[in-house]
């Protein structure tokens, strides 16, 4: 067999959250990651970081994948790209309710235009990046890749879902292409060099960048979003899993691709722990390892939230060999060593 360091990927994204981490674990089982970003929620010094983490500097080319002709002339320059990974797209809930034809053009478009070069190029692999929100709130926990979907409740969400969908199609319709689209529960942490993570622009909407930025005195307390909910201490339950194992799972998705080892050309796998944690639970595991008793509040539910999810990962634990190895407080350690460095940094 070809040996891995022979075969180039295109990660798309790949200086963002879960892109970046992901370029590391690429670069690390000895692929050849080339990203292409254009920067809108992330920073070109992202690279310099990867480079100091592998000794390895990937290639950045900054252009807008909804731009036809930048992506056919990168991918004529590129023609012996063998798989790609398209992390690239917008992921704030609310501000695609409020922007939803910048969602649907930005996600939608990039993906319809690398899916055409791909088809052009004959590039026959493609690790998607989804999400647990294609669920919904489900009837029955934990979620298995057989729990139905449920009409996407944001723009984001249905971006998720129309997004699988046409992958799907275009996987029955050229027999060239291979997909497999990971569902993500909550990513949170960063790499344990402390040197790549979330980079959250303005006032975090997730729940743990939103957690060390109180803990470091940058927001004046956490708002929890609703102690009534039918959970035992009444906060959401989530199933957060450290973003190193997540760029773990997408090694392991690429390596099954080039290994003909899927089992249908379009494949889906939940990516969680398969253990539900609550809000005031995750509060708690922060205060336990920054040794910082952080100020919060209860407040009125966030509209939309879901009240309980978590995965079922039996599936990726026995089809594609993987599961999570850090424990919430691990990946919560190296969420908040992360916002301790960036804050240092300036950054
Ligand atoms: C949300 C989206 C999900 C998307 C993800 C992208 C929904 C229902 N889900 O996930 O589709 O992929 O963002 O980042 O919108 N919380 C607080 N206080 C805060 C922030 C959050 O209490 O300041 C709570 C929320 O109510 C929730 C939990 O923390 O229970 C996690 O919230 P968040 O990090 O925003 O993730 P999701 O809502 O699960």
């Amino acid at each position: 067999m070809e040996p891995l360091n022979q075969k180039k990927i295109l990660v798309t994204g790949g200086t963002g959250y879960i892109g970046s981490h992901t370029t590391v674990e690429l670069i690390e089982a000895g692929f050849d990651p080339v990203i292409v970003d254009n920067l809108y929620n992330s920073d070109a010094q992202v690279v310099d970081n990867i480079q100091k983490i592998t000794g390895v500097r990937p290639l950045l080319e900054v252009f807008d994948l909804c731009d036809s002709v930048k992506l056919g002339k990168f991918i004529l320059k590129h023609k012996d790209i063998q798989a790609v990974i398209h992390f690239a797209a917008y992921k704030a809930v609310g501000e695609s309710v409020r922007n939803p034809i910048a969602y649907y053009r930005n996600n939608l478009l990039s993906l319809i235009n690398l899916l055409d070069v791909m088809k052009r190029y004959e590039i026959p692999n493609l690790v998607f990046s989804s999400s647990c929100t294609v669920y919904g709130q489900p009837e029955k926990l934990p979620v298995t890749e057989d729990t139905p979907l449920q009409p996407a409740t944001s723009p984001y969400g249905n971006t998720k879902q129309i997004g699988e969908s046409i992958i799907r199609d275009t996987t029955c319709s050229d027999k060239n292409l291979k997909a497999i689209s990971l569902r993500y529960f909550n990513p949170i942490g960063a790499h344990p060099s402390a040197l790549i993570g979330e980079l959250p622009r303005g006032i975090p909407e997730n729940l743990v960048p939103y957690l060390t930025q109180t803990g470091y005195g940058i927001r004046e307390e956490l708002k929890v979003f609703g102690n009534d909910y039918n959970t035992p201490d009444g906060s959401c339950i989530r199933d957060y899993l450290h973003v190193v194992d997540l760029a773990k799972a997408h090694v392991v998705s690429i390596k099954r691709l080039f290994e003909k080892k899927n089992k249908s050309d379009f494949e889906v796998f939940n990516l969680g722990t398969g253990h539900g944690v609550s809000v005031l639970e995750a509060i708690r595991s922060f205060e336990r390892v920054s040794g910082i008793k952080l100020k919060y509040k209860i407040t009125g539910r966030r509209p939309g939230d879901i009240e309980k999810i978590w995965a079922d990962p039996g599936y990726a634990n026995t089809e594609l060999g993987w599961k999570t190895l850090s424990s919430l407080d691990q990946a919560m350690k190296t969420a908040w060593d992360w916002e301790k460095m960036i804050r240092s940094n300036n950054l």
